[in-house]
């Protein structure tokens, strides 16, 4: 089978950056299993941050004109997804959150569901547990089962992610194994399928005005 995975980072320091190198080790990984995979750095695309305008649950079209559809599709074309992000006062980069925030629709809509995804992040010494456990709680409002996950602390010595090299490419085989054979996990799948009841409550509001949507979900069997 075709196998696709996508790493997606949301570090300003993009081919310096310590995290994008974690992110790296994995997609080697992910290589190794036999996937085709691809690195976007956030940081080089245009990405307008949403304004709640609400123009997109009407038809799923941004009013804003930026790369945010095109990294959609590329997104959508993927079957394994990593997301990582460097800690920032505990949290995630402001890139990344801004890229989260467009990435509402998609998610009322689950239009990546089915996709499996990890998640790595890098850090001074804080919050490198909490921000991997965030990504990976997106990964989910998105409608993508975790594999798992790796932060690093570096204490400003960037060549301690080295030392992580092989767990970061075992997390890679491992979601690349996912997507090959499924990673069956029943917390995660209750977890979405009660994201799915809430947003159901969306999909059935605005059925006249997303008509496809509402069909896809009733062929997913997500709305009798
Ligand atoms: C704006 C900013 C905020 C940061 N906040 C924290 C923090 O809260 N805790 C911490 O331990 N390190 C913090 N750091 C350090 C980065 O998390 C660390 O250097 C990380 O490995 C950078 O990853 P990158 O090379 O992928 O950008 C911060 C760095 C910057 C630039």
């Amino acid at each position: 089978m075709d196998l696709k995975i996508l790493a997606i980072h949301g570090s300003p320091r993009t081919i310096r950056s310590t995290t994008r190198k974690l992110a790296g080790f994995v997609l080697d990984g992910a290589a190794e299993a036999g996937a085709e995979t691809e690195m976007i750095d956030l940081a080089d695309y245009h990405i307008i941050p949403c304004t709640a305008c609400d123009a997109c649950s009407l038809n799923g079209i941004c009013v804003n004109n930026d790369d945010v559809p095109s990294l959609l599709v590329r997104i959508q074309e993927a079957d394994g997804i990593i997301l990582g992000s460097p800690v920032y006062i505990d949290n995630i980069s402001g890139q990344m959150k801004v890229f989260f925030d467009r990435l509402a629709d998609a998610i009322h809509y689950q239009v990546l569901a089915g996709k499996f995804g990890c998640s790595v992040s890098t850090t001074y010494e804080s919050g490198g547990d909490d921000v991997v456990a965030y990504l990976n709680h997106v990964l989910n409002y998105l409608g993508v089962v975790s594999v798992g996950g790796i932060s690093v602390a570096t204490a400003g010595k960037p060549e301690t992610v080295d030392a992580m090299e092989a767990s970061a490419r075992e997390l890679g085989e491992k979601l690349g194994e996912a997507v090959k054979n499924g990673f069956p996990d029943p917390v995660q799948e209750a977890l979405l399928a009660d994201n799915r009841s809430y947003f159901r409550v969306i999909v059935a509001e605005n059925r006249d005005f997303r008509p496809e949507e509402y069909e896809r979900w009733v062929r997913m069997g997500w709305i009798e």
